[in-house]
């Protein structure tokens, strides 16, 4: 298509406006920019000052290192511009300052060439970039340009690193809490167990607390991983789950077991075992549910593992397990002393007993023992393994 004179006048005028605007636009941008100029020659500081301005910056000037320091504590600079040779000290110490206060600052060297080994040097010291004196305007407009460019974009990276900061922070607290929900519907699935032995063998529950609490205690004074002792107080407080399998007649029987009986009343480890492993977290209580009634000797069942083959956690369990057994009234005996407790576990100490368990046992005072068992009875909240590993304190002596 053809266009007259008239029409090519009016789109040349649309477009030179078009451009004007956006030179202004741009010009704009540029003012958002603050740079100090630093040099000790009037002519020279003076000199760069107005090129800059007349692109657009926002210009101060200082004459002297000291000078350049007092600005960039006044104001906020966006680029620095100095002489590295000037009569109070030179531009490197300048440029060492600004680098600790200010590290994002971006600096350029103006510089002499018979400097030029100095202004290489200044860049490994942090300069971002150097100018040679004498130089072209264009020359001194590009490198503040790039300079400025290379601050926005550092800018932009910490902001993105911030925000990124804050989402993890905001997540993690996000997962800390779920992890506590979860944590506590497992100990809302841990009652339910409970609850449901209840029904079979009511003796069973405040049994089930205490040697948990006792448990625990132990596996503190041990050293053993919080992480870990939640598994072990879980194990411990399900640890005749399996009972739940074995026949009333059976279960409630008052007088001795036949035989045949006790073996099916022995089953109750491995029913118990296969009832929780299925279960992601109490796949670890099951192992110990499956070994508590194994003794350190090999004496035990259901399998007569001996020593270390029993899991540290059920040989903790074995300990306070009689610990309670003997302080609690029987049917056809009453409670014992935590003395005679102590007198007991001792004997049976490398036989139904890890003596390394014994030892520490034997160190924790009767006052800890005393201290749970009635913080237990006295209970009336319901059970979390959660809240007992935090409870219980550990022994002081
Ligand atoms: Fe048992």
């Amino acid at each position: 298509m053809a266009l007259n004179v008239a029409e090519l006048g009016v789109l040349t005028r649309a477009a030179n406006v078009a451009v004007e605007a956006v030179t202004r636009a741009g010009t704009r941008f540029r003012r958002a920019s603050r740079i100090l100029v630093v040099d000790d020659e009037l002519p020279v500081r003076t000199m760069i000052g107005a090129s800059l301005e007349r692109q657009g910056y926002d210009v101060q000037l200082a004459g002297s290192g000291n000078e350049a320091m007092e600005a960039l504590e006044q104001n906020v600079f966006d680029l620095v511009l100095t002489d590295i040779v000037m009569q109070d000290g030179n531009g490197i110490t300048l440029l060492e300052r600004m680098r600790i206060q200010q590290p994002n600052l971006p600096v350029v060297m103006v510089t002499a060439i018979h400097d030029i080994s100095v202004a290489i040097d200044s860049m490994r010291r942090g300069a971002y970039d150097y100018l040679l004196k004498p130089f072209e305007r264009e020359h001194l407009v590009s490198t503040v340009e790039r300079a400025l460019n290379y601050r926005q974009a550092l800018q932009e990276s910490q902001n993105y690193q911030q925000n990124l900061e804050q989402v993890v922070r905001a997540r993690t607290e996000m997962l800390r809490q779920a992890m506590g929900d979860l944590e506590h519907s497992y100990d809302v699935t841990l009652e339910a167990l409970g609850d449901a032995l209840d029904l079979k063998d009511s003796e069973t529950e405040g049994h089930s607390k205490r040697v948990t609490a006792y448990t625990i205690a132990l596996a503190r004074a041990m050293g053993i991983s919080p992480a870990e002792i939640k598994v072990i107080a879980r194990g411990a407080f399900l640890h005749d789950i399996g009972k739940m399998a074995i026949p009333d007649q059976i279960l409630r029987k008052p007088g001795t077991l036949t035989a045949e009986e006790q073996q099916v009343m022995r089953e109750h480890c491995s029913r118990g075992y296969h009832m929780l492993r299925k279960i992601p977290f109490l796949s670890g209580a099951a192992e110990i549910v499956f070994a508590h009634q194994e003794h350190y000797g090999g004496s035990g069942y259901p399998n007569g593992s001996r020593g270390a083959e029993i899991p540290i956690g059920a040989r903790i369990f074995a300990v306070a397990d009689a610990l309670d057994a003997i302080t609690s009234d029987r049917p056809y005996r009453p409670a014992r002393s935590f003395d005679a407790a102590r007198e007991e576990i001792l004997r049976c100490s490398g036989t139904q007993f890890d003596p390394g368990v014994v030892e520490v046992f034997l160190k924790i005072p009767n006052e800890l023992w005393h201290e749970l068992r009635s913080e237990i009875t006295g209970q009336d909240k319901r059970f979390s393994t959660f809240d007992l590993v935090h409870v219980v304190q550990p022994p002081t002596r």
